[in-house]
């Protein structure tokens, strides 16, 4: 499952419990700061993902796509954490009129849907995961971009 360098990481997610599942391994390696780019077509399981993460960490509300309000914010487990959903992004105009260039601190953790709507907008990601629709369940392709990307992903 994980290649030489451990920096992609390729994984079948059969059912929706599946993707739940990742979900709880990735939440028990968030650090602050941590940028989470999720790709992949509409429907593919990118917000359930996040709902699994912050279910994970204890976060006991309901967690629906900000697909409006464009970002939600959430407090779980000691950690800020913000979650994108930039479908519905027009420009640059929009992104910088709804401050959400205050938002990168350096301390919230980011789950970005759609993060090729902000390009040149959002920091880098440190993982980014694209979902792909099979007829039976779904591919998660991982990938690491950064070091703190990459301790994130070990023995995931
Ligand atoms: N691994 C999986 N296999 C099959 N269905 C899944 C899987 N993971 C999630 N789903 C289902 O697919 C849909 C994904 O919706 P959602 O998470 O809102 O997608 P997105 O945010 O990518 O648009 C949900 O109905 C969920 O129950
Ligand atoms: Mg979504």
């Amino acid at each position: 499952m994980h290649s030489p360098n451990d920096s992609r990481i390729s994984i079948n997610l059969p059912d929706e419990n599946a993707t739940i599942a990742l979900a709880q391994r990735l939440a028990a390696r968030l650090k602050p700061g941590m940028v989470i780019y999720l790709q992949g077509d509409l429907g593919a399981g990118k917000t359930t993902l996040v709902r699994g993460m912050l279910n994970a960490l204890g976060y006991g509300g309901r967690v629906k796509s900000p697909t409006y309000t464009l970002v939600e914010p959430y407090h779980a487990a000691g950690l800020d954490l913000r979650h994108f959903d930039l479908y519905r992004l027009r420009d640059e105009d929009e992104w910088e009129a709804a401050g959400f260039r205050d938002e990168f601190n350096g301390q919230n953790i980011f789950f970005i849907e759609w993060p090729e709507n902000a390009q040149g907008l959002i920091p880098q990601a440190d993982i980014e995961i694209t979902f792909e629709i099979l007829p039976h369940g779904r591919n998660a392709e991982i990938h690491a971009n950064t070091e703190t990307g990459k301790q994130c992903l070990k023995q995931l």
